[in-house]
C-alpha cells in the first residue's frame, strides 16, 4: 500500500504474482470493496486499509459512523480491523489532517511491531532449521515485512541458513501465490508443498518448527488463523515440532475468553469449486467454506509479539 497524492494505491493481491497492477483507491467505498474482495488481506494490513478508508471518508465529509460502519462489515476475523477503527474513532477530531495523520501513524507502528516479531521470533530458529508456514503473513499482509515471515525474513538475514515450505493454503492459494512470490524476491530458499504434504513432511523429520500467523488471538491464547492452522497444529503436537503463532499485539483480543467466540468467516462457494473462474466440482455442489479456523492455546509452544515471546498457560 502507498499513500500518494490523497490516492490509495494498493497492489491487488487478487491477480499476484501473475500481474502486478496497482489499484487507485479513492472513496472508503473503493476500500470496503478492496478488503471484500480480498484485494488487500492479511490481518494487519486489513487494519491499515481500514485507516486510509477512513481518511478518504474524513476528505469526502463521509460521516465517521457511516464509513466506520461499512469498513467494519467487509470482513469479520481480523481484530486489527475492529482495532483500527476503534483507534481512528477515539481521535478528537473527524478531519482528513487528523485522520490521514492516524492513518500513517498505524501503518507505522505495524512495519515497527514487524522488525521487533522478527527479532524475537529469530531467536526460536536454529541453524538450518527448516520452517513450515501457511498462508501470507509477509510484507503483502502487513504494512512491511511481515509477522510469521518476518520471523523467516529476519532468521534468513542473520545468516541461519534456513529453508521453508511454504502450504498452498486452499482454496485462496496465498501460500503459493503470495508467499512464493515474497521468498523469490527475497532469495529464500523454499519449496512449496500442497497442504495436504505437511504430514508425511513431518513425519519425515523434515520440519524443525511451523510459523503462522493471526487474524484475532482470544484472552487465552486460542488463535484463528487460516483454514488448516489448525490440522498444521495437531500434526506438530503429533509430531513433537514446536508451533509458533507471530502476531503484533494489535491481534489480541482480551474482550473474548476463548477462541469459541471468535466469528469466522464464511466465504464463497465459487472460491472452492472454480479455479480462475473454470468450474472443477460439479455444477449444484454444496460448499462449507470456512476462511479460517482456531487452533487451541495448548497447541501453541509460543506465541511471538512485538513484546517479547510469550509461553502457555496464555493470559492476555
Ligand atoms: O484471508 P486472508 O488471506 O486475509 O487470511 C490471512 C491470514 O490468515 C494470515 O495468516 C493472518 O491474517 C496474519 S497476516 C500477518
Amino acid at each position: 500500500m502507498k499513500w500518494e497524492q490523497d490516492i490509495l494505491l494498493m497492489l491487488d493481491q487478487r491477480i499476484l504474482p501473475n500481474q502486478e497492477v496497482w489499484l487507485e483507491l479513492t472513496t472508503y467505498t473503493d476500500v470496503v470493496e478492496a478488503i471484500k474482495t480480498m484485494a488487500v488481506r492479511g490481518a494487519p494490513a486489513i487494519g491499515v486499509a481500514a485507516a486510509y478508508g477512513l481518511a478518504l471518508a474524513a476528505k469526502h465529509s463521509v460521516s465517521k459512523e457511516q464509513a466506520s460502519a461499512e469498513l467494519a462489515a467487509s470482513r469479520p476475523t481480523a481484530v486489527n480491523l475492529f482495532w483500527a477503527i476503534d483507534r481512528i474513532g477515539r481521535l478528537p477530531d473527524w478531519n482528513f489532517e487528523s485522520v490521514l495523520a492516524e492513518a500513517k501513524l498505524i501503518e507505522e507502528e505495524d512495519l515497527d511491531m514487524n522488525y521487533s516479531i522478527g527479532r524475537h521470533g529469530a531467536e526460536l530458529i536454529g541453524e538450518g532449521f527448516n520452517i513450515l508456514t501457511i498462508c501470507n503473513t509477509g510484507a503483502l499482509a502487513t504494512a512491511g515485512h511481515g509477522t510469521a515471515l518476518g520471523v523467516i525474513r529476519t532468521a534468513h538475514a542473520a545468516g541461519k541458513n534456513i529453508h521453508v515450505y511454504t502450504c498452498e493454503t486452499r482454496p485462496r492459494q496465498q501460500g503459493l501465490r503470495l508467499t512464493a512470490y515474497e521468498l523469490i524476491k527475497e532469495g529464500i530458499p523454499f519449496h512449496s508443498i500442497a497442504d495436504s504434504v505437511a504430514a508425511s513432511l513431518m513425519r519425515a523429520g523434515k520440519v524443525d518448527c511451523v510459523i503462522a500467523g493471526a487474524d484475532r488471538i482470544a484472552a487465552n491464547g486460542d488463535s484463528a488463523n487460516k483454514i488448516g492452522t489448525y490440522a498444521l497444529a495437531v500434526q506438530a503436537k503429533h509430531h513433537g515440532i514446536p508451533f509458533y503463532i507471530a502476531a503484533p499485539t494489535s491481534t489480541f483480543d482480551s474482550s473474548l475468553a476463548n477462541g469459541d467466540l471468535i466469528p469466522i468467516e464464511e466465504r464463497d462457494a465459487k472460491e472452492l469449486t472454480h479455479i480462475e473462474d473454470v468450474a472443477v466440482g460439479p455444477e449444484g455442489t454444496q460448499v462449507f467454506n470456512p476462511a479460517f479456523d482456531v487452533t487451541p492455546g495448548d497447541l501453541i509452544a509460543a506465541i511471538i509479539t512485538e513484546d517479547g515471546v510469550y509461553r502457555a498457560p496464555y493470559s492476555f
